[in-house]
């Protein structure tokens, strides 16, 4: 593999770990918040990130390159409300699809089809994350405090919530 594809792909690794570890902080803070619904939407995302994580490893290891494992910071231990917490969900995805891109791009300079096969992947689950978070965000703002903010939590709980893939994160797997 290209040694600036293998760097780019061992950097985007701090990343997938970094959302699995907030996200998890996040499941947390939500249950500790009366939000169980919520809560386990962050819990199914944060193992989420662990198999996006693995995928790259897998990658790699298939083609005998060496990989990096990064350091992972302590992540927040609270955040404002839930609405900031869904702000910071979405943010953090779009990150992760500019990293996406930027791979993406790099295998693309270097002819690497396997690694583009790969992010093609990535690609499509990263156009899916964002919009769950932005589908989420959307009823928060419409209505969510007091009993529109419970409504939310208990579509999360079932998963039924308008707009969502019937499985959150089924696509990751
Ligand atoms: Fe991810
Ligand atoms: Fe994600």
């Amino acid at each position: 593999m290209n040694a600036t594809l293998l760097t780019g792909m061992n950097e985007h690794l701090k990343l997938e770990f970094k959302a699995s570890h907030e996200y998890r902080a996040m499941s947390v803070w939500l249950a500790a918040n009366d939000l169980p619904g919520f809560s386990k939407w962050m819990a199914q995302q944060s193992a989420d990130e662990l198999l996006h994580a693995q995928k790259f490893i897998d990658h790699m290891v298939e083609r005998d390159q060496a990989v990096q494992l990064p350091a992972v910071a302590q992540p927040p231990a609270s955040w404002e409300s839930a609405e900031a917490l869904c702000r910071h969900v979405l943010e953090n995805e779009q990150a992760v699809t500019a990293s996406i891109n930027e791979l993406y791009a790099m295998a693309e300079q270097a002819k690497d089809r396997p690694a583009i096969v790969l992010l093609q992947w990535f690609v499509n689950e990263q156009m899916e994350e964002e919009a769950a978070a932005r589908a989420i965000l959307g009823r928060i703002r419409l209505g969510g405090s007091g009993v529109g903010l419970l409504m939310i939590d208990q579509e999360l709980a079932t998963n039924s919530m308008p707009g969502m893939p019937a499985e959150p994160g089924a696509a990751g797997a």
